[in-house]
């Protein structure tokens, strides 16, 4: 049966990445129909939300979602703006966030003596909780004794599980390796209890070696050692924080895909490249589409069209070691839809 897919472009740039998005995954033949949800900011104005209030009721039948990017301040508060993620992320228990870190050949990596295929890694970020945790409020808001309290809430279950995906995964791999990201120097109570739960759960994967690295470290070592990492594995925040890096490190948000995953399928998983919604490009055919094809690539393989997702990206690695079509970010006048054509015709 083919999969139901939500495109959902969003802001900004997001609208012109997906459309190249979908005429790839059109040509690649993929099984999969398409229906194209209108939400962004622009529904502010109109409504005071971004989103309507019945949004995971509309998207939970869905196989999955391609998501642009959210987020134009102009029209906004970006934490408006960026509910819908956020709200699909817990909602749907979306609780593994995968980002790959891969230097492919012909990306322009800003580290010195690097070489394609030096840097391959797999963020895994706790995508549910932590940091993240809607849980806190504002006290004698607008007065000289104004606080504001922001929650860190993780749980064992939400701990455990993100990181038994990430032993999972690791094992699956050549080096077999785990980095966890603490920082149970400082924070006392949520990292300790993260790195109580690693050591128990690292007893049932005796064939995989790892260790913990202090979030601070971890930036040094993305940047002067990126090598020593295969899987990492993070709370939401580290994570969120980290994968902007480590998309850095491969030569650009541009090619960054990622996926949202509830394992359990019980609803839809949601793809998305880690790129932003880029107002300030946005319309002028600038935006590298690159991340959202791969975050498509991403989605097949999860939805078991491995073939198909292969296929995709092969023919990303292809045009990125042979093709000169670049748009700006590469240093090329290329537009978004020149490159999708590229991949198009590397299928
Ligand atoms: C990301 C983004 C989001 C996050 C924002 C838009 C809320 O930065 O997906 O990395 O912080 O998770
Ligand atoms: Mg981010």
């Amino acid at each position: 049966m083919a999969h139901r897919i939500a495109l959902y472009p969003g802001d900004g740039i997001g609208p012109e990445v997906v459309a190249e998005a979908r005429k790839v995954l059109e040509a690649s033949g993929a099984d999969c129909t398409y229906t194209t949800i209108e939400w962004s900011t622009a529904l502010y104005a109109k409504t005071g939300k971004c989103a309507p209030d019945d949004y995971l009721e509309q998207l939970k039948d869905f196989d999955a979602i391609l998501l642009g990017a959210l987020g134009n301040a102009a029209n906004a508060p970006d934490h408006l703006a960026v509910q819908p993620l956020l709200g699909m992320r817990r909602g749907f228990d979306q609780y593994v966030n995968i980002r790959p870190a891969v230097l492919f050949e012909g990306a322009d990596c800003p580290l010195k003596n690097k070489k394609p295929g030096d840097i391959d890694m797999m963020v895994i970020r706790e995508n549910t909780e932590g940091e993240y945790t809607v849980l806190g409020g504002r006290h004698y808001t607008g007065t000289p004794n104004e606080a504001a309290m922001q929650v860190n809430y993780f749980t064992r279950m939400g701990t455990e599980r993100i990181i038994r995906y990430a032993f999972e995964l690791a094992r699956t791999r050549k080096r077999k390796h785990l980095t966890s990201i603490t920082k149970s120097n400082a924070l006392v109570y949520s990292m300790v209890l993260w790195d109580d739960v690693l050591k128990d759960v690292a007893k049932d994967y005796q064939d995989v070696k790892y260790n913990s690295m202090l979030v601070d470290a971890a930036a040094m070592n993305f940047v002067r050692r990126p090598e020593i990492f295969d899987v990492v594995v993070c709370s939401n925040l580290f994570g969120d924080i980290l994968t902007d890096l480590a998309a850095v490190i491969i030569g650009g948000m541009g090619f960054a895909g990622s996926a949202n995953l509830n394992p359990t399928r019980k609803y839809p998983s949601m793809f998305e490249p880690v790129h932003g919604s880029a107002p300030d490009i946005a319309g002028r055919g600038k935006a590298n589409p690159l991340a959202a094809i791969m975050s498509a690539a991403m989605m097949l393989e999860f939805l078991g069209d491995t073939k198909q997702g292969e296929k995709i990206r092969r023919a990303v690695r292809a045009h990125l070691a042979e093709s000169d079509v670049k748009t700006p970010d590469r240093g090329g006048k290329a537009t978004t839809s020149d490159v999708g054509k590229d991949i198009i015709a590397r299928l």
